[in-house]
């Protein structure tokens, strides 16, 4: 594990939580953690046991009060992330706990416009609910810990928030609604805002990784990166043997990193992602490590059209982790069919209560299942490993 305790508690005691934290100290309850894990809370229990291959385990006791907390808890304070392209907030909770939250900015059954170029497309917090519960059932545990919530924008996030950057850009609506729009370099306008109903607002709140200065993570630029241009292609919409080129070239000439790479791509495939331009990973870990599936926002933009040229890596290589292939022909029986465990583990959400987490088409197509048998996408990945993957490596990881 990533052994965090004795700097973390160190720092907690002596400096407080980041300078993001700039609620009043009375709002923090007393620190009274010691070595003991059952004096911590989930969120630190959270980052102490984060270990080389996963980030949580494979049912950790620890989930449900971590979730519980991230959805009820009660919000200290409210800041916005800097550096994103879009609206993010951190909040923060009197147990020093902080959160990752992202706002309600499209309906649900709403599809990203075909026009729009999949770098411009919104991102949808229930794109990274569904993202986290979907991770868990491929049996990665690579994506921290999200639940939905609904927020009360002016007592949790306008009366307690000391950015004054973001309490500015508060207005109400003509039909009385709060809004506001903070600053970011895409959609933070007006015209953009996120509005309450006429203040509560549906949002994601994905628990926050340690902090950098405490576990600094390195960042891969992903090799089948879209080209971001909209008159360019990438090599590997070129070159038909991208993929040798690839497979020499460290990291992913050794260890378990381009059977990762793909356990990512399946993901992806899954929830119709293409934004995935980079990954991180534990810098500690060095290179032989589980690969962060951060920033799935994008992801459930359609759900009436798969998007094929994501598994370009997996057609290419020919490479996929036995336990990731066994998962998937689970996956596609009929008792443990994709969509229905999906829809049964997204009911388990708060946020369930106000609407199902992805439509219902979404649920039947997009993400998972398209009748199981005639998935799309199961298919194409048997088809795969049945045309082309005689030469699929078992590999042992
Ligand atoms: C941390 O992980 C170990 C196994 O790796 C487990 O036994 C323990 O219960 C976990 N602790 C917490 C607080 O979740
Ligand atoms: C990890 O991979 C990078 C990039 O491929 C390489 O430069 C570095 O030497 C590797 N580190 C180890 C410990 O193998």
């Amino acid at each position: 594990v990533l052994g965090f305790l004795s700097v973390t508690l160190f720092f907690l005691l002596s400096f407080g939580r980041e300078a993001e934290v700039s609620a009043s100290q009375e709002a923090y309850e007393d620190v009274q953690w010691t070595s003991d894990s059952n004096s911590h809370p989930p969120w630190l229990r959270f980052h102490l046991n984060i270990s080389r291959w996963q980030l949580y385990l494979h049912r950790d006791p620890n989930m449900e009060p971590l979730t519980q907390q991230l959805a009820t808890h009660r919000i200290v304070s409210a800041v916005q992330k800097s550096g994103g392209t879009q609206l993010k907030l951190v909040m923060s909770f009197p147990n020093y706990g902080q959160a990752m939250l992202k706002p309600m900015k499209q309906e649900r059954d709403e599809e990203t416009n075909y026009n729009l170029y999949y770098f411009s497309d919104f991102e949808r917090h229930n794109a990274e609910i569904a993202a986290f519960h979907l991770d868990r059932i491929l049996g990665y545990r690579r994506v921290p810990p999200v639940a939905g919530r609904l927020v009360d924008v002016v007592k949790e996030i306008k009366d307690i928030t000391t950015d004054r950057k973001l309490a500015r850009t508060f207005f109400t609506s003509p039909v009385g609604n709060v809004c506001f729009y903070g600053q970011c370099s895409y959609y933070c306008s007006t015209e953009h805002a996120v509005c309450g109903r006429p203040r509560h607002l549906e949002a994601s709140l994905a628990v926050m990784l340690p902090d950098l200065s405490l576990a600094s993570r390195r960042t891969w630029r992903s090799p089948w990166r879209r080209s971001y241009s909209r008159s360019k292609l990438a090599k590997w919409e070129t070159e038909p043997d991208y993929c040798s080129t690839v497979k020499k070239t460290p990291p992913y000439d050794k260890g378990t990193r381009l059977v990762d790479f793909m356990d990512m791509v399946i993901l992806d495939f899954l929830m119709g992602n293409m934004d995935r331009h980079h990954y991180e990973t534990f810098e500690k870990f060095g290179n032989n490590t589980f690969l962060l599936h951060l920033d799935n926002g994008r992801a459930f933009g359609r759900h009436s059209k798969d998007e094929p040229s994501i598994l370009a890596p997996l057609e290419q290589c020919c490479r996929i982790r036995r336990s990731t292939w066994l998962r998937l022909r689970l996956l596609s029986l009929p008792q443990y069919r994709l969509s229905d465990v999906m829809r049964a583990s997204l009911f388990s959400d708060p946020l369930h209560r106000v609407a199902p987490l992805l439509s219902e088409p979404h649920l039947a197509s997009d993400c998972c299942s398209r009748n199981y048998q005639q998935s799309v996408q199961v298919s194409l990945l048997i088809n795969l490993k049945e045309r082309l993957c005689n030469l699929i490596s078992i590999w042992q990881s």
